[in-house]
């Protein structure tokens, strides 16, 4: 944790990304794809939470939260956003500062019902070693639920931005310029779901996250604010079906650990 490539980014992910109605989309999709597999009042472990984004309407809705991450830049983002939430929300949400990487130690070896780790593997060059963290925190029977980019989509942004030459080297691309204008690297559904299972974890279900919303901006289409609750509903239909899913420049894997 010697350096926080975050502290650059958290204004800029924490307060512009989310405002958008892209970012309203993110939120909403993954929280209703979690809830139909959350157990009611469950222990949540975000790694990587960042500023609270995902596990913070969990916490309103009456789970027990551990947000963790490396950086204190969005960890102080976390606390400002943290300070607007109901008193009983409030007392429900712990955090821990601490590369993913070494969570469970980080954690006293507590498991949880749930471990999120949302919009991260595709910061990290090799995603195995987190991984082994998210399958290791889970309880029995708990979930396990990756967000990251989809190998499989690569062409789609450079095309949309018609940036043809970047759209023709991009199919065969496991990395690209995200919309916080770092590089990133891409995972396949497939992939991911054989490091878990590996690790006692079970590939359940997997979607997609967002779809028109992503693709009207790339072309430069901003989508009216008034309209956000209609496109949430049309993006979390578009997210649980073939071939929508697959067309999504993110994908979202849910697992269950063994009992
Ligand atoms: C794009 S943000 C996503 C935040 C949050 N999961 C969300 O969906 O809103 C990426 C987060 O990953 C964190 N991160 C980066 N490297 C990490 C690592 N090795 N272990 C855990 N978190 C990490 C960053 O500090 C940052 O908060």
């Amino acid at each position: 944790m010697a350096d926080d490539p975050f502290a650059q980014l958290a204004d800029k992910f924490a307060d512009e990304a989310y405002a958008s109605v892209k970012g309203y989309v993110r939120t909403y999709v993954l929280h209703h794809q979690l809830l139909e597999h959350l157990p009611p009042s469950a222990t949540v472990l975000d790694v990587g939470g960042g500023a609270g984004h995902q596990s913070f309407p969990l916490a309103e809705a009456g789970y027990e939260v551990t947000v963790l991450d490396p950086s204190a830049a969005m960890l102080g983002k976390a606390r400002q956003r943290w300070e607007k939430l109901s008193a009983e929300a409030q007392r429900r949400v712990t955090f821990v500062h601490a590369d993913g990487e070494r969570a469970s130690e980080a954690l006293g070896g507590r498991r949880f019902d749930a471990v999120l780790c949302h919009g991260v593997l595709g910061y990290l060059d090799d995603p195995v070693p987190l991984v082994d963290q998210l399958c290791r925190c889970a309880a029995p029977g708990g979930v396990v639920s990756i967000m990251t980019a989809n190998a499989k989509t690569m062409a789609v942004q450079p095309a949309l931005e018609q940036r043809w030459a970047d759209a023709l080297a991009a199919f065969d691309a496991r990395t690209g310029i995200g919309v916080l204008g770092v590089r990133g690297r891409a995972d396949t559904v497939e992939e991911i779901s054989s490091l878990i299972q590996a690790r006692g974890v079970d590939p359940v279900q997997w979607y997609g996250v967002w779809l028109f919303v992503d693709w009207l901006g790339f072309g430069g289409v901003d989508v009216d604010p008034g309209s956000r609750e209609q496109v949430a509903a049309v993006e979390l239909e578009a997210a649980r079906r073939d071939p929508y899913r697959q067309l999504s420049r993110v994908f979202h894997l849910v697992g269950r650990k063994a009992r």
